[in-house]
């Protein structure tokens, strides 16, 4: 580290850098999780980078903790010393926001305050020249509000990255009303410089990942609030089924509800109270509480010392004599459970309607296993639900339903019947669309309203839902996995079973589903 450098302005070093990168100076204001990120990113990149923030400690101490982080990775030899010493000498913390002056662009990550964020953006538009480009990295506050009283709104954008910023590769570039074109590409570009994919968003709450995040949770929690099933189970179901990483209720314990039901209300009340985003009293009550997560070891799971506490799966009931089993005509992927019943060794009834000691299977979509009984004449008492929206090949755990009148004894024989060749088996409470049907269409409806909103490109909606939310697959390719038509039914039964218009389709599902037609297809 050259302490010679760290005695001359920003202004002074400028000749150091590569002359090929998109800004060869950048001022980051705001120097704590985010804007340390950021900073490792754009010296990274090769770009001189200044360091600026109210706490005169925490510009020296971004720095140091940025060194240290070249310094590990030249221990793991992911990089060599020259590289951090080369890396390190385009770090150079500032005293005052006037040693910005030269900088080609100035990245704001400070408290998530926008009178605070205005006052500090007035400042900087008459300390940078003009052709600087200035960005904020708010996550929930509107780009073009922040924007409001500058005089030159045209070369403001928000620049949303995620924590930690090296690790999470992607970057929501953020137009606001009447920022210009030539500043999003030069983001984009210089995004791309730093090692990040860049995706452009409008200027709405949440942009693309916080607003396509709001159905994994909000649904995972209604459908406890319905008392369907517990917390393990929705996470295994959801783990087992689609392949999420964590489930809803694993997720929210590590965010912590402190920082993601604030998030669910924000949401839900920027877009005027939209039944789709509708946050849970049950994440209200436990912030109340100071029930958080894993911060106060205690949340959907207790945690012992830091290790999550999970509790036993539902025990494998023995049954002697499983009777024999017919398949509702209805039945969602009907020859495949008819093939799946047989290599289980069951007994297949193949008549119109159940004989009297049948085990009555129905396979709905969207709709609940009562409905079903009720519209189709079976009797509740045998009648037992399985999810098939995903193909039986493709998950690691069965889910069945019962229905308040289900007699134990078929309970517990469909249950066994499902368990025989050891794969896993979740029994729930009735519910609209099962855990499976109800999570994935509400991620796949909200996904298809952001395309319909145009709030970005399916592309884009899909490489940053990938990236930023580590999903197995983008919103729209697992509503094309499992059919669009099939999620539309889903919607449209829930919405019937529930009558609330947070399942009402969006249009862009709705009549892409219609035709038959995928989700990514755009009109010409
Ligand atoms: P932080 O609390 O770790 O750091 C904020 C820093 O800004 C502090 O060092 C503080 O001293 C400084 N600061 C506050 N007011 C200032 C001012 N007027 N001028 C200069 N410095 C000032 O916060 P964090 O987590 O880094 O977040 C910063 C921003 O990034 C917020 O707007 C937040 O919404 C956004 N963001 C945060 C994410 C996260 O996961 N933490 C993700 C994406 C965006």
């Amino acid at each position: 580290m050259t302490n010679v450098l760290r005695e001359h302005s920003c202004r002074h070093n400028r000749g150091m850098s590569s002359t090929s990168i998109t800004f060869s100076q950048v001022g980051i204001v705001g120097t704590g999780a985010m804007g340390r990120g950021i900073a490792q990113i754009a010296a990274q990149a090769g770009s001189k980078v200044c360091l600026f923030d109210t706490n005169p400690e925490a510009a020296a101490a971004a720095q140091k903790q940025i060194e240290q982080q070249w310094q590990k990775l030249a221990e793991k030899g992911k990089i060599d010393a020259a590289k951090v010493a080369q890396w390190s000498a385009l770090l150079k913390p500032v005293t005052t926001l006037g040693d910005l002056s030269s900088c080609d662009l100035v990245i704001e990550a400070i408290v998530e305050r926008l009178d605070v964020k205005r006052e500090l953006f007035a400042q900087l538009e008459t300390i940078v020249e003009s052709t600087a480009v200035l960005v904020t990295n708010t996550s929930s506050l509107s780009v073009t509000a922040i924007a409001a009283n500058l005089k030159s709104a045209h070369r403001f954008a928000g620049y949303h990255f995620f924590n930690p910023v090296p690790l999470m590769k992607v970057v929501e570039v953020i137009a606001g009303l009447k920022t210009d074109a030539v500043t999003c590409e030069r983001l984009t570009q210089y995004a791309r410089e730093m090692g990040h994919t860049p995706v452009t968003a409008q200027d709405t709450p949440g942009f693309i990942v916080n607003h396509a995040g709001r159905g994994y949770n909000t649904e995972a929690l209604r459908i406890l609030n319905e008392g369907v099933t517990d917390i393990v189970t929705i996470d295994r179901i959801l783990r087992d089924q689609v392949g999420f990483k964590l489930g809803p209720f694993e997720l929210m314990d590590l965010t912590g509800l402190d920082v993601s039901h604030p998030v669910m209300e924000s949401i839900y009340n920027q877009y005027y109270q939209e039944p789709r985003y509708r946050p849970s009293v049950i994440a209200a009550q436990r912030v109340a509480g100071g029930v958080f997560g894993r911060k106060t070891s205690e949340g959907f799971y207790q945690y012992d010392n830091g290790v999550q506490q999970v509790p036993e799966e539902q025990p494998v009931p023995q049954v002697d004599n499983i009777p024999p089993v017919w398949v509702s005509t209805r039945a969602a992927r009907r020859a495949e459970l008819y093939q799946l019943l047989k290599d289980l060794g069951a007994r297949v009834e193949t008549g119109q309607s159940p004989s009297a000691e049948a085990l009555t299977l129905v396979a709905p979509l969207g709709f609940d296993v009562t409905t079903v009984a009720v519209v189709e004449r079976l009797d509740p008492a045998r009648t037992i639900g399985i999810d098939m929206l995903i193909d039986d090949a493709a998950t690691k755990r069965r889910v069945l339903a019962t229905n308040p009148a289900t007699r134990t004894d078929y309970r517990d024989a469909a249950h066994a019947l499902f368990a025989r060749d050891g794969k896993k088996v979740s029994v729930i409470r009735d519910s609209g669309g099962f855990v499976t049907q109800r999570v994935v269409a509400t991620i796949v409806n909200i996904a298809s309203d952001i395309c319909q909103q145009g709030v970005c490109s399916p592309k884009d909606l899909e490489t940053a839902v990938t990236l930023g939310l580590g999903y197995p697959m983008g919103p729209l390719a697992m509503g094309n996995l499992w059919g669009p038509t099939n999620v539309l039914e889903v919607l449209f039964n829930m919405q019937t079973v529930y009558g609330d218009t947070r399942y009402r389709p969006s249009p862009w599902l709705r009549r892409r589903g219609a035709i038959g037609l995928s989700l990514m297809h755009e009109e010409e």
